[in-house]
């Protein structure tokens, strides 16, 4: 296999095509073999040392405590729609620029080498209305701008949720949400620097960034749901990706639970 050839296999990992060119029923869940336990035993013999209760005592009751502890994935959102600040804070939490000198760009999330090889696009069914006297953002496709935190309108497909809809296998959750996040990857950005080794922690760097939605969702009374399972095709040309320099790795609907 030439160096080309090498990195063509290690994108389509991060790839959902991966799914069809697997074979589940022959997983050793499927052929019934028992979980495996979830914690490491401890040795015998041994005795771990209990932690101390931290609640009230190393940050303020209530707040990142409260937040990080009632994290899950939700998937029945209200009707009401996001408005345009909280779309606004959500891109900011996932995505935004915390810090830009000559050269280097710092986001409020990790990313290794700081390469940061994600695009965010925004499927917005519903319109989100600005509280502030901003600008409202219309229904439909748009991509996030970081460094000038901006939205970039895409425009808007006739049959948009039906369009959704096929990118994500028809996922009623997903189609419910008046706000669905895709994030796409541009790999060179990290293949420039990493080679071969990037597509560990392109992968990797994904999962940063919807953990923050997560946490930023349920600062907002809303909620989210990690979503790895979809039609690569379908996804990639909901947003007009070549699927080779860019594609879609993962995405996430979000919606107010209360
Ligand atoms: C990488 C990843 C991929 C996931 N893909 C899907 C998915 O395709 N569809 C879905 O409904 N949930 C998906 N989930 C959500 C998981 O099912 C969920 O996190 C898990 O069941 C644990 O539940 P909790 O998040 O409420 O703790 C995914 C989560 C992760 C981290």
């Amino acid at each position: 296999m030439d160096k080309q050839e090498r990195m063509k296999a290690l994108r389509g990992y991060l790839k959902d095509s991966i799914r069809g060119l697997t074979d589940f029923s022959t997983t050793d869940q499927a052929r019934g073999v028992p979980m495996p336990p979830v914690e490491k035993p401890v040795p015998e013999g041994e005795t771990p040392v209990k932690l101390p209760e931290w609640r009230g005592t190393v940050c303020p009751e209530g707040t990142l405590d409260r937040i990080i502890g009632e994290r899950k994935s939700e998937r029945k959102y209200l009707e009401t729609p996001l408005n345009a600040e909280e779309i606004s804070f959500l891109l900011w939490a996932t995505q935004g620029v915390r810090q830009a000198t000559a050269g280097r760009v710092s986001r409020t999330v990790p990313s290794a080498g700081n390469r940061h090889s994600t695009e965010t696009y925004l499927a917005l069914t519903r319109s989100a209305l600005s509280r502030t006297g901003g600008s409202d953002l219309q229904p439909g496709l748009w991509r996030y701008l970081p460094l000038e935190h901006a939205l970039l309108f895409l425009g808007c497909p006739d049959d948009l949720s039906g369009r959704i809809g096929k990118a994500v296998k028809e996922r009623a959750h997903v189609i419910q949400a008046p706000a669905v996040f895709f994030w796409a990857c541009i790999p060179y950005r990290t293949e420039w620097r990493y080679a071969e080794a990037s597509h560990k922690v392109i992968a990797l760097d994904a999962g940063h960034i919807c953990q923050n939605l997560y946490l930023a969702a349920g600062a907002i009374g809303c909620g989210t749901c990690a979503v790895a399972g979809y039609d690569q095709a379908a996804a990639d040309a909901l947003f007009h990706l070549d699927g080779e320099e860019e594609f879609i790795i993962y995405l996430a609907p979000v919606g107010k639970t209360r």
